[in-house]
């Protein structure tokens, strides 16, 4: 290849690093909106009638709010100080023309990893989701073994945010989506399952829903689970999925431990 290819080549893969930086913003800011809404909807509601609880619906809805809004702007702020360097990370040894494998080298979501508790992350992202859909509960089965994970908090949120997204997106009306976590006989890693009855993945994209831009979904990006997949690798873990039974979808993942 000559110089002048392989510099339209390199500019053209910088290009669409840069889009695609831009979409995975996008789509990270767009999943906390509903959590944060929801809780601003509650608090009015107990407002206006005067609820006895009243204090502690505040409490929490302030507490969700004040906290995905500062992670967000952790995640703009992160992305306009790239900007401003303006030299977006980009995969050399991508295969041109061929559809991504996975995203490229998004330093957005760099790890900061620390022994943190795994189950504190868990609740949290379930207490968010809790009552976005009226007929979905949401139960954990959580193994009292698994205690401190060497995990950035905010980025394993995001895995399990999309997770639990994906799998209320799955069950539609009414169902059951389970988070149950499992530490490895030997000690040396915990498994993570989020299991739903919905329907289950759809056959004809089963072998590729972890690539991004596969989605099934009208106005879905297909980003989730590329990132679901990006974050978990980069914890030196694995993400997979098979059947739920009787029906459904099973996300397991492993995460190493020390
Ligand atoms: N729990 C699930 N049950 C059934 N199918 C699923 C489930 N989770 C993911 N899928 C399938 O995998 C596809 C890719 O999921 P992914 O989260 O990457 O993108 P998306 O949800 O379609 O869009 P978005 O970018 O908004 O997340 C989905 O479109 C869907 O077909
Ligand atoms: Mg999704």
């Amino acid at each position: 290849m000559v110089f002048d290819d392989l510099t339209a080549l390199i500019s053209a893969q910088r290009a669409e690093a840069w889009r695609e930086m831009a979409r995975v913003v996008a789509h990270e800011i767009k999943n906390p909106l509903t959590p944060i809404q929801l809780s601003a909807q509650r608090m009015r509601r107990k407002f206006e009638k005067n609820a006895p609880d009243f204090p502690k619906v505040f409490d929490d809805a302030t507490n969700t709010i004040i906290h995905e809004v500062a992670q967000m702007k952790n995640l703009v702020d992160k992305f306009s100080q790239l900007a401003r360097k303006g030299d977006a990370p980009f995969d050399e040894t991508r295969p041109p023309g061929e559809g991504p494998e996975s995203l490229s080298d998004i330093s957005l979501l760099e790890l900061a990893p620390a022994p943190a508790p795994l189950h504190d992350v868990i609740e949290e992202v379930v207490n968010l989701y809790r009552d976005t859909t009226p007929g979905v509960e949401l139960v954990t089965d959580l193994d009292p073994a698994v205690d401190l994970v060497n995990i950035d908090t905010e980025q394993i949120k995001r895995v399990f945010a999309n997770l639990v997204k994906n799998a209320i997106d799955a069950i539609g009306e009414e169902g059951t989506v389970r988070l149950s976590t499992k530490r490895a006989g030997d000690g040396r890693s915990v498994t993570v399952t989020v299991a739903d009855d919905g329907p289950g993945v759809a056959p004809e994209v089963a072998d590729r829903i972890f690539r991004p831009y596969v989605s099934t979904k009208p106005t879905g990006a297909g980003l989730g689970l590329a990132i679901v997949a990006r974050i978990v690798e980069d914890h030196g873990g694995t993400v997979s999925v098979t059947n739920n039974d009787p029906t459904g979808a099973r996300f397991t993942l492993t995460l190493p431990l020390g």
